[in-house]
């Protein structure tokens, strides 16, 4: 078997070396310059032991192998991918690998400043993902030309060394491991949107939200919950759900497609409206607080306030701050709504995740999201502390650099 992936191996670099090798100036293949690279040691180690990946490289017309450095791989542990990687576990681990090569190649100075890309990369197993044609990448550059590549959870990955060309694309070098999206409960767990999955339970569909391939969905902040009270809460379930239908889109819009003045068909038949106003983007008369945070099935954007189907011609009043509802008597409540139909499994209050600041703009994620991200269903550990936690994790686990060094050892590859 690992026989047959080398020689299989060996086929496809030696396709790439004869199909694009410059008459001028030789590039070299992938094996070699992996190997040049003394801070790639431990992702030249993997792909020697999951070669397989490698496999699908020349059906595409070149692709762009973000490759963690490594100083990436010494967060693992404290990451949602700590498990698998202690475990060896082939399928999650090749599918990680798949998510951190790009479909075609991208060379840095492509990048505009300040606008987000979303590209599709090779992890398309619906096992990991119900985004047709593949689960996406953002990509954006940021002031002082930082290049930033976010991922699940909002992880953050920044591009530390460019456009090492190969035969078949070009390498990219990132200081830390994309992170694939996870489904939507975990994601509105790590990112604290309690009453959403709350509402989601009491209707029945969280199932159906969490498994449409292909999907937007504009989720209101707790506060927004919070701002309707009984309005919401003593609505029927079929009420409610009438209302959840109204926070979902059939489609996959990340915020480049949330132009000014656009109309999407919801789920259930109607309208939603964006609007832009100064740097403000509102869905209906809700303010967008943070896009594109990528779930396994699509993209979800946070909003101020829920969606009201009976009211999808609301319009924000730019002047002021905060919208008011759109609901009825809407009245506020302390207690968040809906927090009782979550079920214990998927969010218990033993402690809190780190809540990510709110953006207009982009998808704002601190590093500690990587320390929510590994505690994603019963036990949670506080991040107010994370470096501390980080420590403390990393004594328990004694999972580092040098012991992904050794268990990569065994694997010889020449490519
Ligand atoms: C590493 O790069 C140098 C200079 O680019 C090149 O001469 C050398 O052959 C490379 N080594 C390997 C192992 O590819
Ligand atoms: C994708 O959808 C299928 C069913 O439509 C489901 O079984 C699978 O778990 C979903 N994958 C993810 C990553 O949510
Ligand atoms: C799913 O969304 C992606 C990205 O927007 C798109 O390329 C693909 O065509 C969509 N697939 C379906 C079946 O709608
Ligand atoms: C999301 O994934 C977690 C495992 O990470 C699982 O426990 C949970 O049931 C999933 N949620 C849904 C709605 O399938
Ligand atoms: C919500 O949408 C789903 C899928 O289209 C549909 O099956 C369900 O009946 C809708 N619920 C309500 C209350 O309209
Ligand atoms: C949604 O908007 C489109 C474009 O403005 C319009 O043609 C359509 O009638 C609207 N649909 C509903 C249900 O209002
Ligand atoms: C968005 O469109 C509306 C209506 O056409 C317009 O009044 C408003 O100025 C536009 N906003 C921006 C930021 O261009
Ligand atoms: C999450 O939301 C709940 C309810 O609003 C709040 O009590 C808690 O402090 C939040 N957690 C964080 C880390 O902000």
């Amino acid at each position: 078997m690992r026989q047959n992936w080398r020689s299989l191996v060996a086929a496809t670099v030696g396709l790439f070396l004869a199909g694009t090798r410059a008459q001028t100036e030789p590039v070299q293949d992938l094996g070699s310059l992996l190997a040049n690279q003394s801070s790639l040691s431990t992702f030249y180690g993997l792909i020697q032991k999951y070669p397989q990946i490698l496999l699908q490289l020349p059906s595409y017309q070149g692709v762009t192998i973000l490759a963690p450095n490594n100083n990436a791989f010494d967060k693992i542990p404290y990451s949602s991918l700590s498990d698998a990687f202690k475990n060896n576990n082939e399928d999650v681990i090749t599918n990680v690998l798949q998510y951190h090569i790009l479909q075609g190649t991208r060379i840095a100075a492509q990048l505009v400043p300040g606008s987000p890309v979303f590209i599709p990369t090779l992890l398309t197993s619906t096992e990991y993902t119900n985004v047709t044609g593949g689960q996406v990448v953002e990509n954006v550059k940021q002031a002082g030309n930082v290049v930033v590549f976010v991922s699940g959870q909002g992880s953050r990955s920044t591009l530390v060394k460019s456009d090492l060309s190969f035969t078949g694309g070009v390498v990219q070098i990132i200081d830390s491991l994309l992170i694939p999206p996870s489904n939507l409960t975990d994601t509105l767990n790590a990112f604290n949107i309690t009453s959403f999955e709350g509402a989601l339970y009491a209707t029945d569909d969280v199932y159906s939200f969490s498994n449409t391939p292909n999907v937007t969905i504009f989720a209101s902040a707790d506060s927004g919950f919070e701002a309707l009270g009984p309005a919401i809460t003593s609505m029927t379930s079929e009420e409610l759900a009438q209302v959840m239908n109204y926070t979902i889109l059939p489609q996959v819009v990340y915020s480049p497609g949330l132009t000014n003045g656009t109309k999407f068909v919801a789920r259930n038949g109607e309208n939603v409206s964006v609007l832009h106003s100064g740097n403000n983007v509102y869905i209906n008369s809700a303010q967008l607080l943070t896009s594109d945070i990528l779930i396994a099935n699509g993209v979800l954007h946070v909003i101020d306030n829920v969606l009201n189907p009976q009211g999808p011609y609301a319009q924000p009043n730019p002047q002021i701050g905060s919208q008011a509802p759109v609901f009825a008597s809407a009245s506020n409540v302390d207690e968040l709504p809906f927090t009782a139909s979550i079920p214990c499994t998927v969010s218990c209050p033993v402690s809190t995740t780190s809540t990510p600041t709110p953006s207009t703009t982009s998808s704002v994620v601190t590093p500690t999201s990587l320390v929510a991200a590994a505690t994603s269903s019963s036990t949670r550990v506080s991040t107010s502390s994370s470096k501390g936690q980080a420590a403390a994790l990393a004594k328990e686990t004694g999972f580092g650099a040098a012991g992904l060094m050794v268990a990569l050892g065994g694997a010889v590859l020449m490519i």
